[in-house]
């Protein structure tokens, strides 16, 4: 196996967070769940819709933030197939709700950026904390992302089949890869770090959502 030094994983540490951060540098690997379906908008429900597909793309910077930090402090040597393919389902959901973004003439958040260092700086440290941890703070995230697109999801106006149809898919992937990082022995993690996660998630979507 290939041996990397200390600067070759900040290169591709910034490599990666570049890669998250500039619209259109991440591909999806799999189908668009949206597919060939039609979904005619007023131009009210789109504004919403618009502002509902930009938090969850952040949701999806985080998530790939918190993926690359843990991957750079995390040793996961049971899991670590796991995690990278949760990691490519996550660009998949980043680029999805790119895609959305676009065709409603919208943008991702400017505050995508600040979303990105937090949440590497979460994983990074949940990582030195230990495995336990690491896959704890995964399965309490993907908890919270899903709570949150339950919620969108019943806020999309009813003929809005494109949107519904990604976010729904993501449900089914953040779901999944909760309960793989709690069946590869994610811990509960205490109390006041489930606070913190909540009120930055507050945070974010609540401005997300207008910028
Ligand atoms: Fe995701
Ligand atoms: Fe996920």
């Amino acid at each position: 196996m290939r041996h990397y030094s200390g600067i070759d994983k900040i290169i591709q540490s910034f490599d990666q967070g570049l890669r998250s951060l500039v619209p259109g540098a991440t591909s999806a690997h799999r189908k668009n769940p949206a597919e060939d379906h039609v979904s005619a908008l007023s131009i009210r429900e789109a504004r919403h819709v618009a502002g509902l597909m930009r938090v969850n793309h952040s949701g999806e910077v985080c998530a790939q933030a918190l993926y690359h930090g843990q991957a750079l402090t995390a040793k996961l040597p049971n899991v670590k197939k796991e995690m990278e393919q949760a990691a490519i389902e996550e660009q998949d959901h980043l680029a999805w709700c790119e895609d959305r973004l676009n065709e409603l003439e919208s943008l991702p958040s400017f505050l995508n950026p600040i979303w990105y260092g937090l949440s590497f700086t979460m994983g990074a440290f949940a990582g030195i904390a230990g495995d336990k941890y690491s896959l704890g703070f995964v399965a309490e995230t993907e908890r919270q992302v899903s709570l949150h697109l339950e919620d969108h999801i019943q806020q999309l106006p009813p003929q809005d089949i494109r949107s519904r149809k990604i976010l729904e898919q993501m449900n089914e992937d953040e779901l999944h890869h909760r309960d793989t990082a709690l069946e590869a022995g994610g811990v509960v993690l205490p109390p006041p770090i489930c606070v913190i996660m909540t009120t930055v998630s507050k945070l974010m979507t609540k401005t997300s959502y207008y910028i």
